[in-house]
């Protein structure tokens, strides 16, 4: 199958979160599983890209944007990258989304619009690499919401030509891709389509929600945030729209890059270690604990934050249940960026308890995996959680996870309190303050008996995160959709 997988980032060259990640690892799963796979992804400013560099093409001008190129990269892992470059759009300081100081970029709309309507036209039989079109055309997130739009609206125009299936993935349904109506013109969307049944959100555009209601199949990143997003508490207002979509959608859980993510061939870490051979272990905490600045106290219990800080990760949690772990002998250390409040917060808890509390501030992923190997147990309080990374990398690196019960985190860690036998970390029963103490107890209890401890980390070290599992799927719903692209029955794909 041709599958043309399109993302705003993709690790290592560009990664805000866990969607750099998954764009790094699926498309290489699914080249590994014998299909043709083209990335497209715009070229920023400063990307390092190794490879072979293929030919320019230019791209047709498109009505309002500036003139682009596609440039293809044959990389190591089977997979065809394909730099969207437009210097006008993409050279620029500052993040894919923001600007420097943290600003989303005003032109958007224009930025990732262009990067929907190439990844549509990749597609169709007007695809600019001669000789190369798409089978499937898979969106993630709002910024290639639009592309499944842009498929439908290529099958409007020319019902006899084969078009791509066009499938979206939600990585997180609160970034919706919002902008003015009046935006709508530039980016080419026929005006049937600019009402309520169409991109409308409360008289905005939301190229999300264009996905959403355009895809042939909508899938998100675990099992029971497909069931979440359906509800209102959940659905960020589209809980409506996804209701009446249900028959299209269907969760599955991401997996993890064991190239990258295994303890035992970890460069990145000081020292490697296994299921059977845990002793490395120690000494990646010493390490961190050096490099940090924490007490280097191999008796303290040593609790771990790896995150974007913002209200989703429960942060604000982790600093309302500071005091009980401070006073229960733990130590915290904390890598993330984000909301200044939060940022201020942390810090500030940091210079109170210097020898227990540690943060650093910025994105850094040598640390984040040293912190992985070296930490004891990690924290995710997320208020939702679409599926969550993190709390995988911690089981595979013997560091049990202490999570809030939703989305992917429910459907990737087993609690121990409630299921010695195979329990994995430690569910929380709320998601508040209340919630992370009476979990951090019950690890705390935990933590002090070894061998109770031990299988605890043995039984996250034992799971399969892999991603085959996972890129099968994937499959099974490109191949429901491109039935559904052609007329079929919404049952060849089956809600989770
Ligand atoms: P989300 O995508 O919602 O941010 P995930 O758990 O899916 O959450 O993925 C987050 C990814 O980003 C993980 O690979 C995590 O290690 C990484 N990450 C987050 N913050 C940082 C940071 N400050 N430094 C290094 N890596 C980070
Ligand atoms: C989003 C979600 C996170 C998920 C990631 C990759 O950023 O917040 O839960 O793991 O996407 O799918």
């Amino acid at each position: 199958m041709k599958i043309l997988f399109a993302t705003p980032e993709c690790a290592p060259y560009v990664k805000t979160g866990g969607l750099g990640d998954v764009s790094a690892a699926l498309p290489a799963m699914l080249a590994q599983l014998g299909h043709d796979v083209h990335l497209l992804m715009p070229a920023y400013r400063g990307m390092k890209v190794s490879g072979e560099i293929g030919d320019g093409v230019d791209l047709p001008p498109y009505s309002h944007w500036p003139a682009a190129q596609l440039v293809p990269v044959k990389i190591a892992n089977g997979v065809t990258l394909l730099l969207l470059a437009c210097p006008a759009l993409y050279q620029r300081p500052g993040g894919p989304y923001v600007d420097a100081s943290g600003r989303d970029y005003l032109d958007n709309a224009m930025r990732f619009g262009l990067l929907s309507r190439v990844a549509a036209q990749l597609g169709t039989v007007h695809s600019p690499l001669r000789g190369w079109t798409a089978d499937v055309v898979h969106a993630n997130d709002w910024p290639t919401g639009l592309a499944p739009l842009y498929l439908a609206q290529s099958r409007m125009i020319a019902p006899h030509e084969p078009t791509a299936a066009g499938i979206l993935t939600i990585h997180n349904l609160a970034f919706q891709g919002v902008f003015p109506m009046g935006e709508a013109d530039a980016l080419g969307i026929p005006h049937p389509w600019r009402g309520m049944e169409g991109v409308e959100f409360w008289g905005d555009l939301s190229m999300l929600k264009a996905g959403i209601q355009f895809a042939d199949a909508i899938t998100t990143v675990s099992p029971t945030y497909a069931r979440e997003i359906q509800t209102a508490e959940h659905g960020v207002g589209f809980d409506g729209i996804l209701r009446a979509r249900a028959s299209r959608l269907r969760g599955i859980l991401n997996g993890i890059d064991r190239k990258l993510w295994d303890p035992s061939q970890d460069a990145l870490l000081p020292q490697r270690f296994s299921r059977k051979e845990l002793e490395g272990k120690a000494q990646c905490k010493a390490v961190l604990q050096q490099r940090v600045g924490l007490a280097a106290d191999k008796a303290a219990p040593l609790f771990a934050v790896v995150s974007r800080l913002t209200a989703q990760k429960g942060i604000d949690i982790v600093l309302d249940a500071l005091p009980a772990l401070v006073k229960a002998g733990g130590q915290l250390v904390v890598l993330g960026q984000g909301v200044p409040e939060l940022q201020a917060a942390l810090a500030e808890a940091a210079r109170k308890h210097p020898r227990q509390v540690a943060v650093t501030l910025g994105f850094d992923e040598g640390l984040a995996h040293l912190i992985e190997a070296g930490a004891d147990a990690f924290l995710m309080p997320s208020r939702f959680e679409p599926c969550g990374l993190n709390q995988m990398y911690s089981q595979a690196y013997g560091t049990p996870p202490i999570v809030a019960p939703v989305g992917g985190l429910l459907d990737s860690v087993t609690d121990a309190t409630a299921d010695p036998a195979h329990g994995s970390g430690f569910v929380m029963k709320s998601c508040d303050a209340a919630g992370l103490g009476d979990a951090l107890a019950r690890a705390l209890a935990a933590w002090k008996q070894p061998q109770q401890w031990r299988r605890i980390q043995s039984n996250g070290m034992a799971r399969d995160f892999g991603w085959e599992d996972s890129a099968l799927q994937y499959i099974d719903v490109y191949r429901a959709a491109a039935l559904l692209a052609n007329g079929g029955t919404a049952s060849e794909l089956t809600a989770t």
